[in-house]
């Protein structure tokens, strides 16, 4: 396999427009509620990373017709909900944890048998949060010993809705009920322990499906309807822009204007805590897109300050974590933040690796069991590695604004799960990122 180091000169700022590529989580859905749909769904703005066209390439191999992706235009030919063919090999969603726990609910519904498989990073990660209320509604499923992927799902087996509470805070583990409670007999009822992101629930409603919410915690889905095929305007992935905003926050003389950035409220706990690290950030235009609220996003430099991060605000910014780690160790004073064990087992260990990279770079950062704490201060440079995570790999380039010395990041390709073209748009915004394979 390749390596691909990023290096990064030290310094500059972040200044112009750009926008960010689409939503990984919109897109994903997009093509899933697109297959089961009944007619065409047109799609603009999809992310073309690896994540999603894992997922693209998965709905090929049961018979559906998808067109593009072509500069993020697709046109998904639905089969309906009963209309997907058997694969004939193993379907391989690569690093995508959303693609593996969406499709396992997907599927665990369908006539026939599936094996779910994924690289080394995905087949590492917790798959009992999925296969344990699935067996509960009826799905027959085998994953290792250790409840990972490999998942082989025993199809033609007779789902019943359930009614759940979840034990962790995840979006996916939610979707992935939701998405077996379309083939379900009965209701299937999710509670959360916190509100995590609603994408499934609002493109559900906009493929005409009905479903029931109670207040922000609870949703309920009964099976045996009908999707219709529809449009879909994928905004800009706030978890892409967050390394903009991380960059612009802490580089002297930023001043950057991100477009059609995706503020779903189950989205924006990055803009709280930055803007509660004293980060000037304002958000225009705001409107509506296919269901999703979209704004422009200006964010100009400002001193920031260690905060202690509110556990409610976890979730909502689940992803933005590595980058916000990189604006505590540029902020005054000392960052904590807890309840957010979660990030163990993400792509990566984000709590380790990023604890580990920071020491690197000469500040302080202690893990905790269920997240850090940071002591702003000056970041030397030299090497880190990103483990394989993009968005590990992407923080700590954005680190290098403010580093003394340039910044080697190893083991970067993954940048393409999510954002494939981050370094050109970084580059032209100002960072100084240049790229090396290594074989
Ligand atoms: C996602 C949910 C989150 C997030 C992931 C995408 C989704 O995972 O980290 O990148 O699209 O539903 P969890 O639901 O496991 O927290």
């Amino acid at each position: 396999m390749t390596d691909l180091t990023f290096t990064v000169e030290p310094g500059g700022a972040l200044r112009g427009r750009l926008r960010v590529p689409g939503d990984k989580s919109i897109s994903h859905r997009a093509i899933m509620l697109g297959a089961l749909a009944e007619g065409m769904t047109a799609v603009t703005g999809f992310l073309e990373g690896e994540d999603c066209l894992a997922t693209l390439r998965v709905f090929h191999a049961m018979g559906v017709r998808i067109d593009g992706p072509d500069q993020g235009r697709v046109t998904v030919h639905g089969v309906g909900l009963h209309g997907l063919r058997a694969p004939t090999g193993t379907l391989d969603m690569g690093n995508s944890g959303t693609s593996m726990r969406l499709m396992s609910g997907l599927l665990a519904g369908q006539a026939f048998d599936t094996v779910l498989s994924g690289d080394a990073s995905l087949n590492r990660r917790p798959m009992r949060r999925v296969t344990e209320p699935l067996a509960l509604m009826g799905a027959r499923i085998e994953a290792t010993e250790s409840g990972t992927a490999p998942l082989r799902m025993h199809g033609g087996q007779r789902l019943t809705g359930i009614d759940y509470s979840l034990p962790v805070a995840s979006a996916q583990v939610k979707s992935c009920l939701l998405l077996a409670g379309l083939y379900a007999a009965g209701v299937t009822r999710i509670t959360e322990p916190a509100p995590t992101r609603d994408h499934t629930e609002r493109m559900l409603a906009g493929f005409g499906y009905p479903l029931a919410r109670e207040g922000d915690r609870i949703v309920a889905i009964a099976g045996g309807g009908r999707l219709a095929g529809t449009e879909i305007d994928v905004p800009a992935d706030i978890s892409s822009a967050a390394f903009f905003l991380v960059g612009a926050s802490i580089a002297p003389g930023s001043d950057l204007l991100l477009e059609h950035v995706g503020v779903n409220p189950t989205r924006t706990g990055v803009l709280d805590i930055l803007r509660l690290m004293g980060a000037d950030i304002e958000v225009l235009n705001r409107r509506l897109a296919g269901g999703e609220p979209v704004a422009d996003l200006r964010v100009r430099h400002a001193p920031l300050h260690g905060v202690r991060i509110p556990e409610d605000l976890v979730p909502l910014a689940i992803d933005e974590f590595p980058a916000l780690f990189i604006a505590a160790a540029c902020a005054k004073g000392i960052t904590v933040l807890t309840g957010a064990e979660e990030l163990r087992v993400k792509e990566s260990d984000r709590i380790q690796v990023m604890a580990d990279g920071l020491t690197a770079l000469g500040i302080a950062a202690g893990p905790t069991t269920d997240g850090i704490v940071i002591q702003g201060g000056v970041l030397s440079g030299g090497t880190v590695d990103s483990h394989g995570d993009h968005r590990i790999a992407m923080s700590f380039a954005m680190a290098a604004l403010r580093s003394r010395d340039p910044l080697s990041i190893r083991d970067c390709a993954n940048v393409n799960t999510s954002f494939p073209d981050f370094m050109t748009l970084a580059r032209a915004a100002g960072l100084n990122l240049m790229a090396r394979e290594a074989a």
